[in-house]
């Protein structure tokens, strides 16, 4: 009976554990497997919390370095302890992961602790550390077991000399020149950290713009700015090989246009090209239906092609990888599960990417209107004009909002700004309640903050910005 489920959430990412937890507030039965030590996913242990810990000290340390004195602030000499820098990562990270332990045993959720597999609709098998195996059965399953970072076929991750963002995470000292393959979140976001605690950082992207799928204004200006940082780029560009040779790499690549060769010797390599779901052995073997990206298909209910079992996050079919963006499916999936309305607006999915200054955007770019012949007016408003940046030296970057021609309804928002992942909340709920431009321009904003420069930008869809 012990071993008798109503469901069982493979994976505690920010899908599975949140899965879990509505669940069990719903009355459900529930087991939540996890092969990691520390329950939170890549997300908690090996993404976005401590990436977000090494963005924020490294900012703080060039901010010391660079801006205090403009300020007025005087220090001694400012020094890296880049193991007490760590030190509070891993600290962070550690006390993030015993919070969902906490939040496991005050929802009565089973954790099972090794590797999950599924040996058919009703029957998990989880096989520990000491490879004893237990089998659980249950009504329903839940797939939620994330991505893995992709490579190029000739490039070997050994997480020494060419690493993945794990491998970035944890360097023992700033590489004195790394190089960043793939312009995307992942490589802006390490190259950012590095570059600010010393290491000279090339970037070299394929496209011949960084992060490809945001709004190209935001995309050339956030290329500006990274540019101005010190960081180097190498765009239109593709890797053809690297080796390493006592503890060097050595990066090959040609430009697609000009077809030139170049060649860059550094210490580090981080391999930041995507990442591809995480499809076991035993997924394959119960021929669970896959697309062309080998990502499970999934219907609006999250069922998968096998009768009780369901998917949600980055190994599903819909949407992109993203945290939060698996939160609201697991917490839609467990409302399914209990017969109720559980539902994903996949258009309102915010971005964030946490440089500084951030960039964030949701809804549509222009050049997804443009392809669909939708016809858009767009108000933009520079920080430039903002009383709040403009005190606090952060002047960098501008909203822009796009509204339908005709009806205003905003359709998408991107933005740069210090505080830009913060302020796109209020977009995300706008878009939601299907605001107008004119609905945000009438809404009071509190002065002084970065958001008038929201208020401001939607006045600028009707051409009537008051400080620009
Ligand atoms: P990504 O898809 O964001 O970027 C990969 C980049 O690599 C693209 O610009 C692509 O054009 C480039 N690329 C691909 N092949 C290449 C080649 N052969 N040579 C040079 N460049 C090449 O993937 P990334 O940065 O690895 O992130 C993985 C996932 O993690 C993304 O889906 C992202 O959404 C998520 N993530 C989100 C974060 C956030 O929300 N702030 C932070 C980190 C990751």
């Amino acid at each position: 009976m012990e071993n008798n489920f109503d469901v069982i959430v493979i994976g505690s990412g920010p899908g599975g554990y949140v899965a879990a937890i509505r669940l069990s507030q719903l009355g459900f039965k529930t087991a939540c497997v996890e092969s990691r030590k520390t329950l939170g996913g890549t997300c908690l242990n090996v993404g976005c919390i401590p990436s977000k810990s090494l963005l924020n000290s490294s900012e703080m340390y060039h901010k010391a370095q660079h801006d205090f004195k403009n300020l007025g602030i005087e220090t001694n000499e400012v020094k890296l302890n880049l193991t007490k820098m760590m030190g509070n990562k891993n600290k962070s990270v550690l006390t993030l992961t015993k919070g969902i332990e906490f939040l496991f045993k005050k929802n009565k959720i089973e954790h099972l602790r090794g590797i999950g597999s599924i040996s058919n609709k009703n029957t998990v098998i989880v096989t520990d550390e000491n490879n004893k195996k237990n089998t659980y059965k249950t009504k329903n399953i839940i797939i939620a077991s994330g991505s893995i970072p992709t490579s190029l076929p000739s490039i070997k991750i050994d997480e020494k000399t060419v690493v993945s963002s794990t491998g970035a995470l944890s360097f023992e000292k700033p590489p004195k020149d790394l190089v960043v393959i793939g312009g995307g979140y992942i490589g802006l976001e390490l190259s950012s950290v590095w570059k600010r605690l010393g290491s000279n950082v090339t970037v070299v992207e394929y496209l011949d713009h960084i992060i490809p799928g945001m709004d190209r204004d935001i995309s050339n200006e956030f290329l500006k700015i990274l540019t101005k940082q010190g960081i180097k780029f190498k765009l239109n560009s593709k890797v053809t090989e690297v080796k390493v040779v006592k503890n060097k790499a050595i990066v090959d690549f040609i430009n697609n246009s000009s077809k030139k060769r170049e060649r860059v010797e550094c210490d580090k390599v981080l391999v930041a090209v995507g990442r591809k779901p995480n499809i076991s052995d035993d997924l394959i073997q119960l021929d669970i239906r896959l697309d062309k990206q080998k990502r499970i298909q999934v219907n609006e209910r999250f069922e998968t092609s096998i009768k009780d079992i369901y998917a949600i996050g980055d190994i599903i079919d819909k949407g992109p990888m993203l945290a939060h963006k698996a939160e609201d499916e697991g917490i839609a999936v467990a409302e399914i599960i209990a017969g109720q309305a559980g539902h994903v607006n996949y258009d309102v999915i915010p971005a964030v990417i946490y440089t500084s200054p951030e960039v964030a955007t949701v809804g549509k770019t222009e050049e997804n209107l443009k392809a669909n012949n939708i016809k858009y007016k767009i108000g933009k408003f520079p920080f430039l004009a903002n009383s709040r940046a403009k005190v606090n030296n952060e002047t960098e970057g501008f909203v822009k909002i796009i509204a339908d021609e005709k009806t205003d309804k905003v359709l998408g928002v991107s933005m740069i700004s210090s505080v830009a992942g913060t302020m796109i909340a209020e977009l995300a709920l706008a878009m939601e309640f299907g605001a107008s431009a004119e609905d945000i321009a009438r809404t009071c904003h509190a002065h002084p903050t970065h958001s008038e420069a929201i208020k401001e930008a939607a006045m600028a869809v009707d051409k009537r910005p008051i400080h620009f």
